[in-house]
């Protein structure tokens, strides 16, 4: 469908008013809207959309010029085709400074109406096309530039996100530094870190370990720097970077020369505003400098990191103050009945040796060394007149006693992270061929540190007095472990175990 013109006749004399919307109207496809007065054609401007206006120099209220003023204003694309009777170079030139798109002048054919109404309503479109195309182009880059922001968010998400998963599961200090050297190496890009941590004793920063070693980190950053660095940021207690701080001149002349200072930043550790550690970073893998975004993820790290040492110092601290108390309640146990002196440190002792023998982990053998330690303290719920009795037991006092290691389990799980220790002491009465307490467990699915233990504690138990047996001499409690294998006792932990004995000094074997 072909347009439809709106155009706007502007003029005090109702003659041109008259004539020209006649003539225009016959000759293209339009609707002309007239106007006697320049306050008259604004409200036209406003009501209608236009494309075109022909407006009168000179007219009542408000002249060709203001009105096209006030047109400009509203609406920049709309052409004003300005038409005098008192044609001038001055005039012309006003009344396209004034933002006119053409002018005709009195008296004019309608053919010069028609070549004036082509050419101005061409341009508009041109220029509303420019316009457009301008619009698109800054859309086309608002987004491009979000897209690029929003990576950069999403990148430094998932960075914060990283560093708080892995410092969730860290469970000592040893492995939570080892966390922050990887981690702050990874998020800014970095060839090489240092981490310093406090030595309470000392009360001195020392160096735990860089990347990519002491060594290499020794060899490209002088110790000078290094402390002096440290010790800036531990009275300062804020990040500092070495591009940003003047370094004194004796560690200045060190880089006399050709060769440039390292380029490092340093953020510190704080507990409660005491600095605990200081965490280096240097040779920013694509030679940039740290941006603030590199900062932005140190500082993140670094308040993470003293949080999680603040916690795991609580931890301990809480965990020992535990643990004392379980190894008083042992030592009470032991107390009450003197044939099981130092029963418990006896068996964890042989059960290390005996784990050592079998290649276990060190975190085996350090579980070991409280679940040895803590095996029969569930002991602490039996009744001294079953506990201690000396002639044999009946059934009934027989199976109260075997709800210890149920009870010493149950007091071990009062200790969040102590999962593993819980189990050993449950099942260290299980036996290799399932006829063992509490829960009847056979072979490989009792766990090989509670089989380990079963052994420990059946020979201590054979070679110590008891109040309802006299302890076997070494050689005989030997020679009944060796028959029980396969049967009580898992086959491999007793192999292990007689190599144990046998490399003792002064031991049966
Ligand atoms: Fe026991």
């Amino acid at each position: 469908m072909k347009k439809k013109w709106n155009i706007l006749v502007a003029d005090d004399e109702a003659e041109v008013r008259t004539s020209l919307k006649e003539s225009l109207e016959e000759i293209i496809a339009c609707t002309v809207h007239t106007a006697s007065d320049g306050i008259e054609a604004f409200d036209r401007v406003r009501s209608v959309p236009l494309d075109c206006c022909f407006v009168d120099l000179r007219m009542p209220r408000l002249d060709g010029l203001q009105l096209t003023e006030k047109i400009r204003e509203y609406d920049n694309t709309v052409p004003v085709v300005i038409i005098t009777g008192y044609a001038s170079l001055d005039v012309a030139i006003d009344t396209m400074r004034r933002g006119a798109s053409d002018f005709l002048i009195k008296p004019f054919s309608l053919k010069d109406v028609m070549v004036s109404f082509k050419k101005v309503t061409r341009e508009r479109a041109l220029l509303i096309e420019n316009v457009f195309l301008k619009q698109e182009v800054e859309k086309k880059k608002d987004i491009e530039r979000l897209n690029v922001e929003l990576g950069h968010k999403i990148r430094e998400v998932t960075q914060f996100k990283d560093v708080m998963q892995q410092f969730l599961s860290v469970r000592s200090n040893e492995e939570l530094y080892r966390r922050i050297l990887d981690m702050s190496a990874k998020i800014t890009a970095s060839g090489m870190v240092s981490l310093r941590v406090l030595d309470k004793e000392k009360d001195e920063l020392e160096m735990f370990a860089a990347i990519p070693s002491k060594e290499e980190w020794a060899k490209k950053i002088p110790i000078d720097l290094d402390r002096w660095i440290a010790d800036k940021v531990t009275k300062e207690g804020v990040i500092l970077s070495t591009k940003e701080i003047s370094v004194p001149s004796e560690i200045a002349n060190l880089f006399a020369g050709d060769k440039e200072p390292p380029f490092l930043v340093s953020i510190p550790l704080k507990i409660k505003d005491k600095v605990v550690g200081v965490l280096n970073c240097a040779e920013k893998k694509d030679r940039g400098s740290y941006s603030d975004n590199d900062l932005r993820l140190l500082d993140f790290l670094s308040r993470k990191a003293s949080l999680t040492i603040e916690n795991l110092g609580l931890y301990e601290s809480l965990s020992q103050h535990f643990f004392s108390t379980l190894y008083a309640l042992v030592e009470t146990i032991e107390a009450r009945d003197p044939y099981t002196c130092e029963h418990s440190r006896r068996v964890t002792d042989l059960s290390i040796e005996i784990a050592r023998a079998m290649r276990c982990s060190d975190n085996e053998v350090e579980i070991l060394g409280f679940a040895g330690y803590l095996h029969d303290i569930g002991k602490i719920g039996i009744r001294d007149n079953i506990l201690l009795k000396r002639s044999h037991l009946t059934d009934e006092e027989y199976d109260i006693i075997k709800l210890h290691p149920v009870i010493g389990s149950a007091i071990i799980g009062h200790v969040g992270s102590m999962h593993t220790g819980q189990a050993i002491i449950r099942h260290h009465h299980e036996r290799w061929d399932g006829k063992g307490y509490p829960d009847g467990l056979k072979g490989e699915s009792i766990p090989l540190l509670s089989r380990i233990m079963s052994v420990a504690d059946a020979f201590d138990a054979m070679t110590s007095d008891r109040p309802y047996r006299n302890g076997s001499p070494g050689q005989e409690a030997i020679a009944r472990i060796k028959q029980n294998a396969g049967k009580q006792f898992d086959r491999n932990v007793v192999d292990a175990f007689e190599l144990v004995l046998k490399e003792m000094p002064g031991e049966p074997g």
